[in-house]
């Protein structure tokens, strides 16, 4: 079987061919953090015109360079929620428009099931597993029981880590997307300023990041401090609090092994110290590929095949939505 996938919930339009048996067909994927960077965060109506100027070229260019007919598509998935609404709507109504030409059926797929299912790409890992999301708009952590069947843990009360990557990384002048900044940073500094981990201590899987942001705020009106320094501590605070909460996870529900997702499980030392934890505590840790960790549409395709092989598609007028919680969309769809 072969899909189309269709992801534009924010700044990255992207299209992937996927099939069952083979995998990964074509894959393509535009950046727009270029036209973002002066901004230091998505401008959406920048970002929902770029997503129209491009798609069909894009679309052009994945037939050019496989040779794939599209008339061999059996389905066509897409991206329906979270995201920039108005970006949300070009990709789905690019969607629509192809499968009523082709006369094909409808699969919506999640963003953070999207991300969750990226590490399916390498290696499916068996149910139930405990997925830590960490991307820009969200911040979760799930039991997934199976595919569709997702249970809230905890999560941020407030900013996303991704977010406050993007938002420390504004403060110090940096520019956007933040994350990749800090990261580079993060490697010639040293975790030399105190800041705080926020709800750290507290015996709930809930987080909150605001705090930390505005205590690096602090240091920067205060002037004089190392850019690499503050990028250490602030990355040293954030993987602390994530480390505790996912140990605090695996206590509270006896499930040992983990998969991390979403833009920020690109970051290194993340990665450093999650397989460090993983290798003393003997949890099993799933993470993709730093290429498959930020936003794409092989992850959509993905996610995408596992539901129409359960036989869920959608109505032609379905609409995108701004932010259906994972849980509920997994009962919904599934
Ligand atoms: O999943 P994603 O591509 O888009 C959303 O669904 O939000 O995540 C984007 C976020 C941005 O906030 C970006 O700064 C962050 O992921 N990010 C990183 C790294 N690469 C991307 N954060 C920390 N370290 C990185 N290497
Ligand atoms: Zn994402």
């Amino acid at each position: 079987m072969h899909t189309l996938a269709v992801e534009t919930s924010c700044d990255e339009t992207a299209l992937c061919i996927y099939s069952d048996k083979e995998g990964v067909i074509g894959d393509i994927i535009l950046s727009q953090a270029k036209l973002h960077f002066p901004y230091g965060g998505v401008v959406p109506e920048l970002s929902a015109r770029e997503h129209t100027r491009n798609l069909l070229p894009l679309l052009d260019r994945l037939l050019e360079e496989t040779g794939f007919d599209l008339k061999r598509l059996d389905f066509i998935s897409f991206t329906l929620t979270p995201g920039l609404i108005l970006s949300l709507v070009v990709g789905v109504s690019f969607a629509k428009t192809l499968a009523y030409y082709l006369e094909k059926p409808l699969v919506p797929v999640h963003h953070l099931e999207g991300h969750v299912y990226s590490v399916f790409l390498q290696k499916p890992v068996p149910y139930p597993f405990l997925a830590l999301i960490v991307s820009g708009g969200h911040t979760d952590l799930y039991m997934v029981e199976d595919f569709g069947k997702y249970l809230p843990l905890g999560g941020t009360l407030d900013d996303a880590v991704g977010e406050s990557y993007d938002k420390v990384a504004k403060l110090m002048g940096l520019g956007y997307p933040g994350g990749p900044l800090i990261d580079s940073l993060a490697k010639e500094g040293r975790p030399i300023y105190r800041l705080p981990r926020p709800m750290i201590e507290e015996d709930c899987l809930n987080m909150s990041f605001s705090g930390l942001k505005t205590a690096v705020r602090k240091i920067v009106e205060g002037g004089g401090y190392s850019k690499k320094d503050l990028s250490a501590s602030f990355q040293e605070a954030v993987i602390d609090v994530l480390e505790r909460k996912v140990i605090l996870a695996v206590e509270k529900t006896g499930v040992k092994r983990i998969v991390v997702v979403g833009g920020v499980s690109a970051n290194s030392e993340l990665r450093r110290r999650f397989s460090e934890l993983s290798q003393k505590l003997g949890f099993e840790l799933h993470i993709p590929h730093p290429k498959l960790s930020t936003d794409n549409a092989q992850m959509i395709a993905y996610a995408g095949m596992e539901r129409f092989k359960r036989g869920v598609m959608a109505p032609e007028s379905i609409n995108p939505e701004p932010n259906t919680p994972l849980e509920v969309f997994g009962r919904l769809w599934s």
